[in-house]
């Protein structure tokens, strides 16, 4: 069976752009269809500046609203990046296989990174590695196929260069693995900026619809969100950035196709007024099945319990590989 990986990082409240453009899929496609594993990546919210209770209590939550998705412990793997040693064993090697050039490439690299020297931050030195610890996420696994949205698609291609790389040069160990994206809503746009991602970390939220939103406030922001100059409804991301979003967010809650969906409607208004409804509908189990589960905290350790203790059986004879591979001495 086809092996999947996918991960999620626990920097913000999750967003309808995580949820559209991957969990979505993991929960309705991927676990059923293949031996899937999920990860909270705590490690990867390290990059950045942080609070140590928020990243503890955004994983805790993260964890929980990939199971209030549908993600079912009994058809996957649920677990958290960091109670598995594997993920930062096999890092260090694949920074011995990369290059600081190949690093200093990478657009989330330059556009965080720029981000923070103009705050006046320090740029953590793990933000230019991240890279390398999401393509050991990956290659640990043995992973065909990585369900992400758009915005991931370099990582997964310097995980394929990583990987082919070290196959190359110190025999076949890691599976090349592919990305795979959803057919719409692959880049959600953040509703006040259309030209950006709707983000877990944009400053306000005023574009952004976290998934635990009520149904009042889901309705606000989207009644709320930029569109274009001009009256008609047309699909069109260039030069109508914030309405084509808009048709496709509600293509995605429908299952139909923004092109057709922009000859039904009339006016700007009608669109928002449906999108916001699809959207408030789309949302409303999850959010009442989040609700539940949040009160059941034990049972929420248990599922990552067990998560992570899969996750370990099957990476570790794997990163033992790679290790013997690259030449470093068996203990015994
Ligand atoms: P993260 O936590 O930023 O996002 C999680 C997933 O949600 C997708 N996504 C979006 N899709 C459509 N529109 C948006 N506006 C939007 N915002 C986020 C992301 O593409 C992603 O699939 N580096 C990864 C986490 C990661 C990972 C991995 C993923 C670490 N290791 C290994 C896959 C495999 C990240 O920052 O995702």
């Amino acid at each position: 069976m086809k092996r999947t990986f996918s991960g999620i990082k626990p920097t913000g409240h999750l967003t309808l752009g995580n949820y559209l453009g991957a969990v979505r899929q993991w929960a309705e496609v991927d676990q059923h269809r293949s031996d899937a594993l999920f990860s909270v990546v705590d490690l990867h919210a390290l990059t950045v500046e942080h609070d140590p209770a928020r990243v503890r209590r955004l994983s805790r939550q993260a964890a929980t609203l990939l199971l209030a998705a549908g993600l079912d412990p009994e058809r996957c793997t649920v677990f958290v990046q960091s109670h598995v040693d594997e993920h930062a064993r096999l890092s260090y090697l694949l920074e011995c296989t990369a290059t600081d050039g190949e690093m200093r490439r990478m657009i989330q690299y330059k556009e965080k990174g720029a981000r923070a020297r103009a705050a006046g931050e320090s740029v953590r030195l793990s933000l230019l590695t991240y890279p390398v610890l999401m393509a050991a996420d990956i290659l640990a696994y043995a992973t065909d196929e990585v369900p992400v949205g758009d915005d991931q698609a370099q990582h997964v291609e310097l995980t394929r260069d990583l990987a082919v790389r070290f196959n190359q040069r110190y025999g076949h160990v890691f599976t090349v693995p592919k990305a795979t994206h959803p057919r719409v809503a692959a880049r959600v746009m953040d509703l006040q900026d259309p030209t950006s991602k709707m983000g877990k970390s944009a400053e306000g939220g005023a574009g952004v619809v976290y998934l635990l939103d009520d149904a009042d406030t889901i309705r606000r922001k989207i009644m709320r969100a930029v569109t274009d100059s001009g009256q008609d409804v047309v699909h069109d991301r260039e030069t109508r950035p914030g309405v084509a979003n808009l048709l496709e967010i509600l293509s995605a809650c429908e299952n139909g196709n923004p092109e057709a969906l922009a000859g039904v409607y009339e006016s700007y208004g009608a669109l928002k007024k449906d999108t916001a409804e699809a959207v408030v509908e789309l949302l409303r189990p999850l959010r009442e099945r989040h609700a539940e589960l949040a009160a059941d905290p034990a049972y929420v350790d248990e599922v990552l319990r067990a998560g992570a203790a899969r996750a370990r059986g099957l990476a570790r004879p794997l990163v033992d590989r790679a290790y013997r591979a690259i030449g470093l001495l068996p203990a015994g």
